[in-house]
């Protein structure tokens, strides 16, 4: 029998290794997603907080350009290959080895922060196959990161796909736009629908410029989502829309990074909100 003892320091961190600590974010197009999980990233990269690998899952991939990386390929790219033509495949290698090192090339590394784009293409059933692969690997994946941020297509379909484990805080983006207000309502019934284990869920309200009308509280307030956070309609977002620039540039004093900087303390376990380094 193994004595916990006999095993050296780093054995020993391994078999307690949790999984990465999952944040995903869900909404109707254009209620800010993207701008949340960048915002989210920055907050956990620029307090130490830990590894973070961002997933992005919209088809209409675009965190990459909020994070300043270069897209090499994307996932549905992959499969799309490997479906269509076998032969490329290094004679010798397996279809999980082959597929197993392109993942490897296509993840981007950078900073405290590395991405990894889903792309679209999705497969007929007959994908399993490759989809097991896939899983196999994001979940083996995400053990080497304290952090996973997931950018969703506004259905959470491909999550219950392509991902077994489960997610600890899902965020629902919403304008006060009473469709996007629907829409979240949509998107929390289609989660529990979908069977996706759900730790915790929120509302994260986004570009408000004005007290909100007493319908449209009661309208949220319906939904029956725990309001996280309400992030303003921030200038400096749109200014770095404007000019492309990658959410590190954003102005520290900006008033949507301070209420995600609430957000992030508000989600996150105790044990996770001081810096890594002091954690160790
Ligand atoms: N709080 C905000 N203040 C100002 N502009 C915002 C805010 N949140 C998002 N935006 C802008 O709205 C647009 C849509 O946001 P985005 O995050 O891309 O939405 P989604 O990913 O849900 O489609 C972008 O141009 C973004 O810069
Ligand atoms: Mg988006």
């Amino acid at each position: 029998m193994i004595n916990i003892n006999d095993l050296t320091d780093l054995q020993k961190g391994q078999d307690r290794r949790k999984d990465a600590f999952t944040i995903a974010v869900a909404g109707k197009g254009g209620t800010g997603k993207t701008t949340l999980a960048g915002l989210i990233i920055r907050v956990l990269v620029e307090r130490e907080l830990g590894s973070v690998l961002a997933v992005d899952a919209d088809p209409n991939a675009n965190l990459n350009e909020l994070l300043g990386f270069e897209v090499q390929g994307t996932i549905g790219q992959l499969e799309a290959e490997v479906l269509e033509d076998d032969g490329e495949i290094p004679p010798g290698m397996t279809k999980k080895r082959w597929m197993e090192y392109n993942l490897q090339q296509i993840l981007a590394e950078g900073k405290g922060k590395d991405l990894l784009v889903m792309g679209r293409g999705e497969g007929p059933s007959c994908y399993c196959a490759v989809n097991n692969i896939l899983r196999e690997y994001m979940v083996n994946l995400s053990k080497n990161y304290d952090f996973v941020v997931m950018d969703n297509e506004a259905g959470m379909e491909h999550l219950s796909r392509r991902t077994t484990s489960g997610v600890d805080a899902l965020m629902v983006t919403s304008t006060e736009n009473p469709v996007a207000i629907k829409s979240a309502q949509r998107i929390n019934e289609l989660v529990k629908d979908l069977g996706i284990q759900v730790e915790k869920s929120y509302l994260v309200l986004n570009d408000i410029s004005k007290e909100l009308p007493e319908r449209t509280d009661k309208e949220i307030d319906k939904l029956g989502l725990e309001r996280l956070a309400e992030i303003p309609r921030d200038e400096s977002i749109l200014e770095l829309c404007r000019e492309g620039e990658p959410i590190d540039q954003l102005n520290p004093e900006s008033p949507s990074l301070k209420v995600v900087g609430r957000l992030v303390e508000e989600i996150l376990p105790d044990s996770m909100k001081t810096p890594k380094a002091d954690r160790l």
